[in-house]
Protein backbone atom coordinates (compact mmCIF):
# COMPACT_ATOMS: atom_id res chain seq x y z
CA UNK A 1 0.00 0.00 0.00
CA UNK A 2 1.78 3.53 -1.11
CA UNK A 3 1.73 5.87 1.67
CA UNK A 4 -0.61 8.94 2.20
CA UNK A 5 0.11 12.55 1.49
CA UNK A 6 -1.08 14.90 3.96
CA UNK A 7 -0.38 18.89 2.89
CA UNK A 8 -0.48 21.51 5.88
CA UNK A 9 -0.71 24.93 4.33
CA UNK A 10 1.11 28.05 6.18
CA UNK A 11 4.10 26.94 7.68
CA UNK A 12 3.47 29.18 10.77
CA UNK A 13 3.06 28.10 14.91
CA UNK A 14 -0.18 25.93 14.23
CA UNK A 15 1.08 24.80 10.50
CA UNK A 16 4.68 23.53 11.84
CA UNK A 17 3.61 22.06 14.78
CA UNK A 18 0.60 19.94 12.82
CA UNK A 19 3.51 18.90 10.58
CA UNK A 20 4.93 17.55 14.08
CA UNK A 21 1.96 15.33 15.20
CA UNK A 22 1.36 14.26 11.56
CA UNK A 23 5.20 13.04 11.25
CA UNK A 24 5.07 11.27 14.71
CA UNK A 25 1.73 9.84 14.45
CA UNK A 26 3.15 8.22 10.81
CA UNK A 27 0.16 8.94 9.07
CA UNK A 28 1.59 9.73 5.81
CA UNK A 29 4.26 12.14 3.95
CA UNK A 30 3.59 15.45 4.95
CA UNK A 31 4.18 18.62 2.43
CA UNK A 32 4.36 22.03 4.13
CA UNK A 33 3.47 24.96 1.87
CA UNK A 34 3.23 28.58 2.63
CA UNK A 35 3.89 31.50 0.36
CA UNK A 36 7.16 33.04 2.92
CA UNK A 37 10.25 31.00 0.48
CA UNK A 38 12.78 29.63 2.85
CA UNK A 39 10.34 28.90 6.33
CA UNK A 40 8.47 25.70 5.09
CA UNK A 41 11.47 24.32 3.47
CA UNK A 42 14.02 25.33 6.93
CA UNK A 43 11.09 23.90 9.52
CA UNK A 44 10.67 20.73 7.25
CA UNK A 45 14.39 19.93 7.16
CA UNK A 46 14.38 20.66 10.74
CA UNK A 47 11.44 18.12 11.22
CA UNK A 48 13.43 15.57 9.27
CA UNK A 49 16.44 15.68 11.72
CA UNK A 50 13.92 15.01 14.37
CA UNK A 51 13.03 11.90 12.46
CA UNK A 52 16.09 9.53 13.78
CA UNK A 53 15.37 10.81 16.96
CA UNK A 54 11.59 9.75 17.57
CA UNK A 55 11.85 6.89 15.18
CA UNK A 56 9.79 8.37 12.79
CA UNK A 57 9.66 7.45 8.74
CA UNK A 58 7.47 10.14 7.72
CA UNK A 59 9.06 12.45 5.23
CA UNK A 60 8.33 16.33 5.28
CA UNK A 61 9.64 18.41 2.55
CA UNK A 62 8.51 22.26 2.69
CA UNK A 63 7.77 24.05 -1.08
CA UNK A 64 6.15 27.22 -2.61
CA UNK A 65 4.64 25.57 -5.30
CA UNK A 66 1.51 23.87 -5.09
CA UNK A 67 2.55 21.39 -7.59
CA UNK A 68 4.43 19.50 -4.81
CA UNK A 69 1.16 19.11 -2.97
CA UNK A 70 -0.16 17.06 -5.56
CA UNK A 71 -2.13 14.00 -5.26
CA UNK A 72 -3.05 15.21 -1.53
CA UNK A 73 -5.28 12.74 1.00
CA UNK A 74 -5.82 15.06 3.43
CA UNK A 75 -5.24 19.14 3.15
CA UNK A 76 -5.18 20.84 6.78
CA UNK A 77 -5.12 24.73 5.96
CA UNK A 78 -3.97 27.10 8.81
CA UNK A 79 -2.87 30.15 6.39
CA UNK A 80 -4.24 33.23 7.59
CA UNK A 81 -3.82 36.15 9.57
CA UNK A 82 -4.87 36.15 13.46
CA UNK A 83 -6.40 39.70 13.85
CA UNK A 84 -4.27 42.45 14.74
CA UNK A 85 -5.17 45.94 16.72
CA UNK A 86 -7.31 48.21 14.79
CA UNK A 87 -8.73 45.19 12.73
CA UNK A 88 -12.52 44.29 12.73
CA UNK A 89 -13.68 40.98 12.42
CA UNK A 90 -15.32 42.32 8.82
CA UNK A 91 -11.62 42.86 7.75
CA UNK A 92 -10.13 39.33 9.06
CA UNK A 93 -12.80 38.14 7.19
CA UNK A 94 -12.25 39.88 4.23
CA UNK A 95 -8.71 39.22 4.36
CA UNK A 96 -8.11 35.28 5.23
CA UNK A 97 -11.27 34.50 3.15
CA UNK A 98 -8.85 36.09 -0.17
CA UNK A 99 -5.94 33.73 1.60
CA UNK A 100 -8.48 30.72 1.28
CA UNK A 101 -9.88 31.61 -2.16
CA UNK A 102 -5.91 31.21 -3.10
CA UNK A 103 -5.23 28.17 -1.43
CA UNK A 104 -8.57 26.62 -2.22
CA UNK A 105 -7.48 27.09 -6.58
CA UNK A 106 -4.18 25.77 -5.60
CA UNK A 107 -5.39 22.67 -4.06
CA UNK A 108 -8.52 22.27 -5.86
CA UNK A 109 -6.29 21.83 -8.99
CA UNK A 110 -3.63 19.52 -7.54
CA UNK A 111 -5.37 17.26 -4.90
CA UNK A 112 -8.87 17.94 -6.22
CA UNK A 113 -9.98 14.47 -3.87
CA UNK A 114 -8.72 16.12 -0.80
CA UNK A 115 -10.88 16.17 2.79
CA UNK A 116 -9.89 20.09 3.63
CA UNK A 117 -9.44 20.41 7.60
CA UNK A 118 -9.78 24.29 8.09
CA UNK A 119 -7.90 25.73 10.84
CA UNK A 120 -7.91 29.32 9.89
CA UNK A 121 -10.21 32.12 11.39
CA UNK A 122 -13.19 33.30 11.93
CA UNK A 123 -13.47 29.61 11.34
CA UNK A 124 -17.39 28.73 10.93
CA UNK A 125 -16.98 31.37 7.47
CA UNK A 126 -13.62 30.14 6.60
CA UNK A 127 -14.97 26.52 6.26
CA UNK A 128 -18.35 27.66 4.72
CA UNK A 129 -16.02 30.11 1.86
CA UNK A 130 -13.61 26.62 1.40
CA UNK A 131 -16.51 24.87 0.81
CA UNK A 132 -18.11 27.27 -1.48
CA UNK A 133 -14.68 28.06 -3.27
CA UNK A 134 -13.77 24.82 -3.83
CA UNK A 135 -16.94 22.82 -5.07
CA UNK A 136 -16.03 19.94 -3.35
CA UNK A 137 -18.45 17.57 -1.32
CA UNK A 138 -19.82 18.97 2.00
CA UNK A 139 -18.28 15.73 3.62
CA UNK A 140 -14.88 16.61 2.61
CA UNK A 141 -14.80 20.02 4.19
CA UNK A 142 -14.80 20.21 7.48
CA UNK A 143 -13.21 22.68 10.59
CA UNK A 144 -11.33 22.62 13.37
CA UNK A 145 -13.51 23.46 16.83
CA UNK A 146 -14.83 21.18 19.11
CA UNK A 147 -11.89 18.73 18.87
CA UNK A 148 -9.74 22.16 20.40
CA UNK A 149 -12.60 23.55 22.52
CA UNK A 150 -13.81 20.43 23.73
CA UNK A 151 -10.04 19.33 24.80
CA UNK A 152 -9.73 22.60 26.96
CA UNK A 153 -12.89 21.68 28.56
CA UNK A 154 -11.54 18.28 29.60
CA UNK A 155 -7.92 19.29 30.71
CA UNK A 156 -9.76 22.06 33.08
CA UNK A 157 -11.62 19.21 34.40
CA UNK A 158 -9.18 17.17 34.82
CA UNK A 159 -7.38 20.24 36.62
CA UNK A 160 -10.13 20.85 38.98
CA UNK A 161 -10.66 17.10 40.20
CA UNK A 162 -7.01 15.95 40.03
CA UNK A 163 -7.76 12.79 38.00
CA UNK A 164 -6.44 11.36 34.87
CA UNK A 165 -7.52 12.93 31.53
CA UNK A 166 -7.91 9.99 29.71
CA UNK A 167 -10.96 9.52 32.14
CA UNK A 168 -12.39 13.16 31.15
CA UNK A 169 -14.57 13.42 28.19
CA UNK A 170 -16.35 16.49 27.29
CA UNK A 171 -18.51 17.93 24.67
CA UNK A 172 -18.40 21.40 22.83
CA UNK A 173 -20.44 22.18 20.22
CA UNK A 174 -21.49 25.44 18.11
CA UNK A 175 -19.47 27.90 16.70
CA UNK A 176 -15.51 28.11 17.54
CA UNK A 177 -16.34 31.51 19.17
CA UNK A 178 -17.44 33.05 22.79
CA UNK A 179 -20.70 31.64 21.24
CA UNK A 180 -19.26 28.42 21.63
CA UNK A 181 -21.34 25.64 23.67
CA UNK A 182 -20.10 23.20 26.24
CA UNK A 183 -22.63 20.89 27.24
CA UNK A 184 -22.36 19.83 30.50
CA UNK A 185 -24.84 17.03 30.49
CA UNK A 186 -22.25 15.17 28.09
CA UNK A 187 -19.58 15.48 29.67
CA UNK A 188 -18.17 12.56 32.28
CA UNK A 189 -15.51 11.30 33.97
CA UNK A 190 -15.51 7.70 33.12
CA UNK A 191 -18.90 7.67 32.34
CA UNK A 192 -20.52 9.81 35.78
CA UNK A 193 -21.63 13.44 34.53
CA UNK A 194 -19.53 15.90 35.99
CA UNK A 195 -22.26 17.86 37.59
CA UNK A 196 -21.71 15.05 40.24
CA UNK A 197 -17.92 15.95 41.03
CA UNK A 198 -18.18 19.62 40.61
CA UNK A 199 -20.04 22.06 42.53
CA UNK A 200 -22.51 24.64 40.17
CA UNK A 201 -20.67 27.70 40.77
CA UNK A 202 -17.12 26.46 39.93
CA UNK A 203 -18.97 24.30 37.19
CA UNK A 204 -19.79 27.41 35.47
CA UNK A 205 -16.62 29.14 35.84
CA UNK A 206 -14.78 26.20 34.06
CA UNK A 207 -17.36 26.57 31.13
CA UNK A 208 -17.15 30.46 30.98
CA UNK A 209 -12.73 29.89 31.00
CA UNK A 210 -13.46 27.28 28.06
CA UNK A 211 -15.18 29.49 26.22
CA UNK A 212 -12.49 32.09 26.53
CA UNK A 213 -9.61 30.00 26.62
CA UNK A 214 -8.25 30.95 23.35
CA UNK A 215 -8.28 34.05 24.37
CA UNK A 216 -6.54 33.65 27.69
CA UNK A 217 -4.01 32.79 25.85
CA UNK A 218 -3.71 35.41 23.44
CA UNK A 219 -3.59 37.61 26.53
CA UNK A 220 -0.90 35.64 28.09
CA UNK A 221 1.55 35.15 24.71
CA UNK A 222 0.49 38.64 23.63
CA UNK A 223 1.97 38.19 20.17
CA UNK A 224 -0.29 35.80 18.70
CA UNK A 225 -2.55 32.60 19.60
CA UNK A 226 -2.40 28.88 20.73
CA UNK A 227 -0.81 26.67 18.59
CA UNK A 228 0.00 23.03 20.63
CA UNK A 229 -3.46 22.11 21.21
CA UNK A 230 -4.96 23.32 17.89
CA UNK A 231 -2.20 21.51 16.38
CA UNK A 232 -2.64 18.44 18.25
CA UNK A 233 -6.30 18.56 17.66
CA UNK A 234 -6.50 18.93 13.84
CA UNK A 235 -4.32 16.04 13.73
CA UNK A 236 -6.24 14.01 15.71
CA UNK A 237 -8.78 14.51 13.70
CA UNK A 238 -6.47 13.83 10.19
CA UNK A 239 -5.60 10.85 11.86
CA UNK A 240 -9.44 9.70 12.28
CA UNK A 241 -9.73 10.21 8.39
CA UNK A 242 -6.46 8.60 7.44
CA UNK A 243 -6.68 5.73 9.45
CA UNK A 244 -10.58 5.21 8.96
CA UNK A 245 -11.00 5.34 12.94
CA UNK A 246 -14.75 6.37 12.83
CA UNK A 247 -13.77 8.66 15.77
CA UNK A 248 -16.84 10.73 17.45
CA UNK A 249 -15.41 14.18 17.03
CA UNK A 250 -17.13 17.29 16.93
CA UNK A 251 -16.06 19.76 14.25
CA UNK A 252 -17.43 22.42 12.55
CA UNK A 253 -19.46 20.56 9.57
CA UNK A 254 -21.92 21.55 7.13
CA UNK A 255 -25.35 20.63 8.11
CA UNK A 256 -28.47 19.78 6.10
CA UNK A 257 -31.02 20.25 8.43
CA UNK A 258 -29.29 18.57 11.35
CA UNK A 259 -29.98 20.84 14.51
CA UNK A 260 -32.06 22.71 12.11
CA UNK A 261 -29.94 24.14 10.63
CA UNK A 262 -29.34 24.27 7.04
CA UNK A 263 -26.41 25.20 4.42
CA UNK A 264 -24.07 25.85 7.36
CA UNK A 265 -21.03 24.99 8.85
CA UNK A 266 -20.95 24.89 12.83
CA UNK A 267 -19.67 22.51 15.45
CA UNK A 268 -21.81 19.71 15.80
CA UNK A 269 -20.33 15.89 17.10
CA UNK A 270 -19.55 13.76 13.91
CA UNK A 271 -17.92 10.24 13.09
CA UNK A 272 -14.56 10.85 11.11
CA UNK A 273 -13.67 8.27 8.79
CA UNK A 274 -12.25 7.69 5.17
CA UNK A 275 -15.16 9.40 3.63
CA UNK A 276 -14.76 12.55 5.98
CA UNK A 277 -17.11 13.56 7.57
CA UNK A 278 -19.50 10.27 7.59
CA UNK A 279 -22.15 10.82 9.92
CA UNK A 280 -23.76 13.76 12.06
CA UNK A 281 -24.33 12.37 15.47
CA UNK A 282 -28.06 14.61 16.84
CA UNK A 283 -28.16 14.32 20.56
CA UNK A 284 -31.11 16.15 22.18
CA UNK A 285 -30.68 19.88 23.53
CA UNK A 286 -32.47 20.78 26.68
CA UNK A 287 -34.00 24.12 26.29
CA UNK A 288 -31.09 26.38 27.81
CA UNK A 289 -28.77 24.61 26.03
CA UNK A 290 -31.14 24.77 22.20
CA UNK A 291 -30.92 28.69 22.90
CA UNK A 292 -27.45 28.81 23.45
CA UNK A 293 -26.90 26.95 20.20
CA UNK A 294 -29.44 28.97 18.43
CA UNK A 295 -27.74 32.54 19.45
CA UNK A 296 -23.81 30.56 18.23
CA UNK A 297 -25.87 29.86 14.26
CA UNK A 298 -27.49 33.24 14.54
CA UNK A 299 -24.13 34.60 15.10
CA UNK A 300 -22.10 32.30 12.19
CA UNK A 301 -24.99 33.71 9.70
CA UNK A 302 -24.32 37.20 10.60
CA UNK A 303 -20.42 36.64 9.70
CA UNK A 304 -21.47 34.80 6.80
CA UNK A 305 -23.06 37.86 5.75
CA UNK A 306 -20.10 40.08 5.68
CA UNK A 307 -18.75 37.37 3.41
CA UNK A 308 -18.06 38.42 0.28
CA UNK A 309 -17.46 35.47 -2.46
CA UNK A 310 -15.89 36.70 -5.43
P1 LIG B 1 0.93 32.31 11.97
O1 LIG B 1 0.92 33.77 11.65
O2 LIG B 1 1.98 31.77 12.88
O3 LIG B 1 1.00 31.46 10.62
C1 LIG B 1 0.21 31.74 9.50
C2 LIG B 1 1.04 31.35 8.28
O4 LIG B 1 0.21 31.48 7.11
C3 LIG B 1 2.26 32.26 8.05
O5 LIG B 1 3.45 31.47 7.97
C4 LIG B 1 1.97 32.93 6.71
O6 LIG B 1 3.12 33.20 5.93
C5 LIG B 1 1.07 31.89 6.06
N1 LIG B 1 0.28 32.42 4.96
C6 LIG B 1 -0.34 33.63 4.86
N2 LIG B 1 -0.94 33.74 3.66
C7 LIG B 1 -0.70 32.58 2.99
C8 LIG B 1 -1.07 32.08 1.71
N3 LIG B 1 -1.81 32.81 0.87
N4 LIG B 1 -0.65 30.85 1.37
C9 LIG B 1 0.11 30.10 2.21
N5 LIG B 1 0.48 30.51 3.43
C10 LIG B 1 0.09 31.74 3.82
O7 LIG B 1 -0.53 31.99 12.55
P2 LIG B 1 -0.96 30.70 13.37
O8 LIG B 1 -0.79 30.95 14.80
O9 LIG B 1 -0.33 29.50 12.75
O10 LIG B 1 -2.54 30.69 13.08
C11 LIG B 1 -3.02 30.46 11.75
C12 LIG B 1 -4.52 30.63 11.68
O11 LIG B 1 -5.17 29.63 12.47
C13 LIG B 1 -5.05 31.99 12.22
O12 LIG B 1 -6.11 32.43 11.40
C14 LIG B 1 -5.57 31.61 13.60
O13 LIG B 1 -6.55 32.51 14.08
C15 LIG B 1 -6.14 30.23 13.33
N6 LIG B 1 -6.34 29.36 14.47
C16 LIG B 1 -7.51 28.65 14.54
C17 LIG B 1 -7.75 27.76 15.54
C18 LIG B 1 -9.01 26.94 15.55
O14 LIG B 1 -9.28 26.29 16.56
N7 LIG B 1 -9.77 26.91 14.49
C19 LIG B 1 -6.77 27.55 16.62
C20 LIG B 1 -5.55 28.29 16.45
C21 LIG B 1 -5.36 29.18 15.40
C1 LIG C 1 -7.94 29.50 19.62
O1 LIG C 1 -9.04 29.08 20.01
C2 LIG C 1 -7.24 31.45 18.28
O2 LIG C 1 -9.01 30.07 17.56
C3 LIG C 1 -7.82 30.11 18.26
O3 LIG C 1 -6.91 29.42 20.32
Amino acid sequence: MSRKKLTVVGAGHVGAHTALWLALKELGDVVLLDILEGAPQGKSLDLMHASPIEGFDSRVTGTNDYKDTANSDVVIITAGLPRKPGMSRSDLISTNSGIIKGVIEGIGKYSPQAHLLIVTNPLDVMVYAAWKYSGFAPERVMGLSGALDGARLRAFIAMELGVSVEDVQAMVIGGHADEMVPLKRYSTVSGIPIGQFIAPDRLDAILARTKKAGGEIVGLLKTGSAYYAPSAAVAEMAEAIIRDKKRVIPCAAYCNGQYGVKDMFIGVPCVLGTNGVERIIEVSLDADEKKAFDNSVTAIKGLIAELKLG
